[in-house]
């Protein structure tokens, strides 16, 4: 295993691997490290303290454990959360408790314009009222959300309104600031989906990243999601990044 010092080199030790290029911040560099045909680093996010490794299972399995079991996980103050490639043998690491799947992607390219796109506006969650139908349409539409109103996190809300319904469709842009958006909270009320909502409200999302300079805008899905989320990225033009596993660290 190797430390990794900057952004730089955890994407050239990943030979320009997505997840490096889109999913790391240079911004936010922490710790990082490479094994084989894997690499890993570590961020403070919303989940506590994490370690994400990825690249090839089984040298991302051995990359985990190595950093679990040595000098760096005791100079970190260990960690809350790993995330390792979906098929990496991690059962011998016993500290791991497996929570979820999942599933990034990622694109670099500006999705076809959609005459929908003209009915998404940006939402002024400061507004409580706004925050409050945002908090409604989410509760009813995507109750696993992984953002909601008041997230310090997001960077901005969009939203669409229907006539007599109110706010009918939304998503939220978060980590513009590292040269790559992360899209969330993508929902559309039930009563109307399957009517291009969700389409339009995702490619005025990815064009305002776009044209703002963003090189690329990527998004997390849970696996066991049934719904019509993974066709419709795939539409727009969203490609798999990597299958992954969230597991909680005991202590
Ligand atoms: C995912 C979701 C936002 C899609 O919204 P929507 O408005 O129904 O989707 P759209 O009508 O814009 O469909 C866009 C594309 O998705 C695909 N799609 C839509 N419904 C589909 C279905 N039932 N089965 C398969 N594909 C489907 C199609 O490819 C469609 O493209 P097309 O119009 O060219 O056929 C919506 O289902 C939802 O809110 N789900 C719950 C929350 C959620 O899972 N969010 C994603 C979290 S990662």
């Amino acid at each position: 295993m190797i430390e990794l010092p900057d952004h730089d080199a955890l994407v050239d030790f990943a030979r320009g691997h997505p997840v490096a290029r889109w999913n790391h911040s240079a911004r936010r560099f922490d710790r990082a490290w490479g094994l084989g045909e894997a690499a890993s680093f570590t961020d403070h996010g919303r989940f506590g303290h994490l370690l994400l490794a990825f690249g090839a299972p089984d040298d991302a399995a051995r990359l985990a454990a190595e950093i679990l079991a040595g000098p760096p996980a005791g100079d970190l103050g260990g960690f809350d959360i790993v995330v390792v490639p979906r098929d990496s043998p991690v059962s011998s690491i016993d500290q791991l408790k497996w929570r979820h799947d999942w599933e990034w992607f990622w694109t670099t390219t500006m999705p076809e314009r959609r005459p929908g796109e003209a009915a998404v506006e940006r939402l002024d969650v400061a507004d409580p009222h706004v925050a409050g139908e945002l908090t409604e349409l989410l509760d009813v539409s995507s109750p696993t959300t992984s953002a909601l109103p008041g997230d310090p996190t997001v960077d901005h809300w969009y939203g669409i309104r229907a006539a007599e319904r109110g706010l009918v469709a939304c998503a939220a842009e978060s980590e513009r600031a590292s040269g790559s958006s992360n899209l969330r909270a993508i929902a559309v009320h039930p009563a109307l989906r399957g009517r291009g909502l969700g389409a339009d409200v995702t490619t005025a999302v990815m064009r305002a990243g776009f044209e703002a300079g963003l090189h690329a805008v990527t998004l997390g899905m849970y696996s066991d999601n049934e719904t019509a989320a993974r066709p419709m990225y795939q539409r727009l033009g969203f490609q798999l990044g990597q299958e992954f596993a969230t597991y909680a660290v005991s202590a």
